[in-house]
C-alpha cells in the first residue's frame, strides 16, 4: 500500500529524484522472483554492511515460518567469524557449534539445538581464536535438507569467503539493506557478486525504515540495486526490547509494527497467502496512516 502510494506520487510528482516506478508487482512471490516453481529451500540472509539487521530478520522468518506455519525450520549462524544468531536467542555458551561441524567432528544434528519457541538453531563459535572451515558449509546443509522445510544462513556482511561460502550453500539470496545511500551502494556489490556467482536474488529488504525525508526512497533503492524489495521493516523499538528478552520479536511483541512486516514477508517467502485477522489489519492500517501523516 505504501509502495503503490510511493510509486503514484513518483510517476506524477515533478522531481526526478522520485520519477522512477517500482519493478516489483506487490503479490508476486520468491518463487516467481526467482523463476523456480517451488519456493527456495536454503536461503541466505545477507548484507553489504554490517548491523542492519542480518541477524534479527534469520531469527524472526524462521520463528514465523516454525510457529505460525508449522514447518520444519532451521536457522543456522553462516556469520562465523562474529557470530551472533545464538546470542540473540538465549544461546550463550554452546558447548558443540557449527565450527565443530564444518571442522567434521560432530554431526549437524548433534550441533542443533532448540529454541522456546521451537525453531531448531545451530549457532557457531563466540571464540575468536577458532578458524572455521566455512568451505565445508554446502556440503554440512545439503546433508540437513531432508529433515527441514527451510534452512535460513545469517550471513555475514560484505562480500568476502564467508559470504560467498554460504551463498554458494543457498538457493537463494535476501539482501538487506537500510534506506542510507552508504548501505545501498555495499549493497549494490553484493547483488554484482551473487550475479557473478549465478545465485539467485530473492529480493532485498529494507530494514528500520523511519519515512523521513532523508531516507532514499524505495523506488530508488530498487532502481539502483536491479531487485525487487519485498519488505520494509519499519523501525520498532519493540526489536530492541525483544533483543533482551531473547526472543524474536514476532514473538515478543506479534503486533508491534516490525512483526506485522516479518508475517508478510514470511508467508511471501513460503508463497503462502498472507491471512490478516480483524485486529492485526486495523493495527496494519493505524501504522500506514500515522506513517503517510509524518511524510507529509
Ligand atoms: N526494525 C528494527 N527496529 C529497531 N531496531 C532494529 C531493527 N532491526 C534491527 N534492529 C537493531 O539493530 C541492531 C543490529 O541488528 P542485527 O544484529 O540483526 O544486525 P546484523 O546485520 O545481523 O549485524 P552484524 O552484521 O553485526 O551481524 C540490533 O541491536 C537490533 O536490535
Ligand atoms: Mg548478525
Amino acid at each position: 500500500m505504501v509502495r503503490k502510494r510511493k510509486a503514484r506520487r513518483g510517476k506524477k510528482g515533478n522531481g526526478k529524484k522520485n520519477n522512477v516506478r517500482l519493478i516489483t508487482k506487490p503479490k508476486e512471490t520468491i518463487s516467481e522472483i526467482i523463476k523456480e516453481p517451488a519456493f527456495p529451500q536454503v536461503i541466505a540472509i545477507v548484507s553489504g554492511k554490517g548491523g542492519v539487521g542480518k541477524t534479527t530478520t534469520t531469527a524472526n522468518i524462521g520463528s514465523v515460518v516454525s510457529n505460525k506455519f508449522e514447518k520444519k525450520v532451521l536457522v543456522i549462524d553462516g556469520n562465523v567469524t562474529t557470530s551472533n544468531l545464538g546470542l540473540q536467542l538465549g544461546f550463550l555458551y554452546p558447548p558443540v557449534t557449527l565450527h565443530d561441524v564444518l571442522d567434521g567432528t560432530i554431526t549437524a544434528k548433534q550441533s542443533t539445538y532448540v529454541h522456546k519457541s521451537g525453531l531448531h538453531v545451530i549457532p557457531a563459535s563466540l571464540s575468536v581464536e577458532r578458524d572455521a572451515r566455512y568451505n565445508e558449509m554446502s556440503r554440512a546443509i545439503d546433508m540437513l535438507r531432508v529433515k527441514y522445510d527451510l534452512i535460513i544462513i545469517d550471513g555475514a556482511a560484505g562480500v568476502g569467503s564467508e559470504v560467498k561460502a554460504a551463498m554458494r550453500a543457498a538457493d537463494a539470496i535476501l539482501v538487506i539493506t537500510v534506506p542510507e545511500i552508504p548501505t545501498i551502494t555495499a549493497s549494490v556489490k553484493i547483488i554484482e557478486t551473487a550475479k557473478k556467482m549465478k545465485v539467485p536474488i530473492a529480493g532485498i529488504i529494507v530494514n528500520r525504515v523511519k519515512r523521513k525525508k532523508h531516507e532514499i526512497s524505495l523506488s530508488n533503492i530498487e532502481r539502483v540495486c536491479h531487485s525487487p524489495i519485498l519488505a520494509v521493516i519499519p523501525e520498532d523499538n519493540k526489536v530492541s526490547e525483544s533483543m533482551n528478552a531473547k526472543e524474536p520479536v514476532v514473538i515478543f511483541s506479534p503486533n508491534s509494527p516490525a512483526s506485522l512486516a516479518y508475517q508478510r514477508l514470511s508467508s511471501l517467502i513460503m508463497g503462502m497467502k498472507h491471512r490478516t485477522g480483524f485486529f492485526q489489519s486495523f493495527l496494519e492500517k493505524v501504522y500506514r496512516i500515522k506513517h503517510c501523516k509524518s511524510k507529509k
